[in-house]
């Protein structure tokens, strides 16, 4: 796939076929996703690819705790407080996200059974966790997992596959080590579903947003 259509069409799937992922077509990805850039080519990252037994049990585990309305404690704290513009996008996503689902606002029941949905990862038939060594400088820390998500999953949208980087897989991260054996001192920073997309699922067609560069671009000469 050309870069620039790859970058351009990848887009964050929510609705995945049951089909497992071929674990050579995983390492395949990662073989390459190792390119990444980072700081001093630190590569600080380290990921598990959690799938099979291990994923049904985490996905319970995670969406009881959405279930029993759980207070979220991920390793990386989530900003409470977002200026207006950012907080008008992330809602507007949501809504579309809703809409696509014929959820309407005031159907308090859809809306949980979506959530509950979300924390048990769309169903996908893995998720790549991402892990970083707690005693790194999380700010630097968090720009080298960027790079190495972002080209993860757009090397995963070039073989077909389809991606969702999901805070809601990390949210309750004592969820993750009763389950997944995570090394002792590491923070999970993120996780992504990854699974074969359901092309046609309407929640992985609506149209989505983005600011034009001159929004968020100064040039000076
Ligand atoms: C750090 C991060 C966390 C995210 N967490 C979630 C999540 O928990 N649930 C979800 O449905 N999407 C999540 N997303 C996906 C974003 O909603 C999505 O990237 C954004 O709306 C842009 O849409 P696109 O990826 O389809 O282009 C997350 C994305 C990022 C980068």
């Amino acid at each position: 796939m050309e870069l620039f259509q790859a970058v351009t069409s990848r887009r964050s799937i929510r609705k995945f076929k049951k089909d497992p992922v071929p674990e050579a077509l995983i390492r395949e990805i990662l073989d390459a996703a190792r390119w990444s850039p980072s700081w001093g080519n630190t590569q600080p990252w380290e990921i598990v690819v959690v799938s099979g037994e291990s994923l049904e049990r985490l996905r319970r585990a995670n969406q009881q705790r959405i279930l029993d309305k759980a207070i979220p404690e991920p390793d990386t704290p989530m900003p409470g407080i977002w200026p207006e513009t950012l907080k008008r996008r992330y809602t507007e996503v949501g809504k579309r996200v809703l809409t696509s689902l014929q959820i309407a606002r005031e159907d308090r029941e859809a809306r949980d059974r979506y959530t509950a949905d979300m924390f048990a990862f769309f169903d996908a038939p893995c998720l790549l966790l991402f892990l970083v060594d707690k005693t790194l400088s999380r700010e630097y820390a968090m720009l080298d997992i960027g790079a190495v998500l972002q080209t993860a999953c757009l090397l995963i949208h070039a073989r077909g596959l389809g991606s969702c980087i999901m805070a809601a897989s990390v949210s309750y991260p004592d969820a993750i080590r009763e389950i997944v054996p995570i090394p002792e001192g590491r923070a999970v920073i993120i996780g992504a579903a990854l699974g074969y997309p359901e092309q046609d699922a309407p929640i992985n067609r609506f149209v989505r947003e983005r600011a034009t560069p001159d929004e968020f671009t100064t040039w000076v000469r």
